[in-house]
């Protein structure tokens, strides 16, 4: 604060500026758009199959043809991403996660789909193993551990095949060392110079992703859990360091997941780097809000935007949530 800024009352009344609707939208410091939204859909084999995941109401899995018509009427709000996640058959997934580099896999066959009938909507893939190992983590098992380096071969692959099938953003979810570096060099080889990268930088190894696991079928395979890879939670300047390390290999954007429990650090990453910052209201942020919208213990039209303008105050460019098509339908209608 400089010092010609010590306003008194009463004659600075702060609630001037909040007297009326047309007042307060004047002095509004941030605003929540479509173009702020990125849609994260679930995919099964099928066709005309919607099957929905009881621990996110609201949200199914979809096989390929539904997935493609609802990526329209999310580009027509004018959602510009969306984030494809496979629940691979589970008689596919085994040790090395395989299927991850069938080059016509699910996820594969869906960005097609979606490329080819929906062109102008970005599509962005994951880069881990854990929709396709038999073990449930992000990447190569020996024993107890995941192996990092061997990991990398195997995560540049994936990389690679979901590029060639016309993904727009890779985004590694893999929380290995390097891994940005790697992917990079090999999609620039590959010619992929034009596919953005979008790390997941700061991932905590946090309870709040059960609910995805559920929808990817990986829960029940998971073996132990995701903390010698994944961020522990009490930490804030690792995630800057994560954040660094991961534009000097060459990531376009970086993000924060999951999001409303670690606002501080998209704060702090925004307020260092000023880079392109995304954060992930993750699968147990949603079911948490609708557990209580569904109670009637909260009214969804306040708290999911509410939810979602926190993500831009603490400096976000954008927000993965589930909640993205309802919410910029309801944009849309108070427009
Ligand atoms: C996979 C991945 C996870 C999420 C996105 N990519 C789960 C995990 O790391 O175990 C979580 C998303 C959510 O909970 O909505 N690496």
């Amino acid at each position: 604060m400089t010092q010609h800024s010590s306003p008194q009352f009463p004659t600075t009344r702060l609630r001037r500026n909040r007297k009326s609707a047309w007042a307060r939208a004047l002095v509004a410091e941030n605003i929540l758009l479509a173009s702020d939204l990125i849609w994260p859909l679930f995919v099964i084999e099928g066709t005309n199959m919607v099957e929905p995941i009881a621990a996110m109401p609201g949200v199914s899995r979809l096989s390929i043809d539904v997935a493609v018509e609802r990526v329209k009427e999310a580009r027509d709000l004018g959602i510009p991403l969306v984030a494809l996640f496979p629940n691979t058959d589970p008689t596919l997934r085994n040790e090395e996660g395989a299927e991850a580099l069938n080059t016509n896999n699910l996820i594969c066959r869906a960005v097609r789909a979606i490329k080819a009938q929906v062109p102008d909507i970005g599509v962005m893939c994951d880069v881990a193993l854990d929709p396709y190992t038999s073990h449930g983590h992000d990447g190569l098992m020996r024993g107890n551990e995941i192996m990092n380096d061997e990991s990398l071969v195997v995560l540049v692959q994936q990389a690679l095949v979901q590029a060639e099938a016309g993904c727009d953003v890779i985004a590694p979810s893999d929380m290995m060392d390097g891994r940005i570096g790697a992917i990079r060099a090999a999609l620039d080889k590959a010619g992929h110079q034009n596919v953005q990268i979008m790390a997941y930088s700061a991932k905590y190894a946090s309870g709040f992703y059960g609910p995805f696991r559920e929808a990817v079928g990986s829960s029940s395979l998971l073996k132990g859990d995701k903390r010698t890879y994944q961020m522990n939670p009490a930490n804030s300047d690792e995630a800057l360091r994560e954040v660094a390390m991961d534009l000097a290999e060459g990531a376009d954007m970086v993000m924060v997941k999951p999001g409303l429990p670690y606002l501080d650090i998209v704060a702090r990453v925004k307020n260092e780097f000023k880079v392109p910052t995304f954060a992930y209201q993750v699968s147990g942020e949603y079911s948490m809000l609708m557990a209580a919208i569904e109670r009637g213990w909260l009214d969804p039209e306040k708290v999911i935007p509410e939810s979602l303008m926190s993500f831009k105050r603490a400096g976000a460019d954008g927000i993965l949530t589930y909640f993205a098509v309802e919410v910029a339908k309801s944009l849309r209608r108070s427009l």
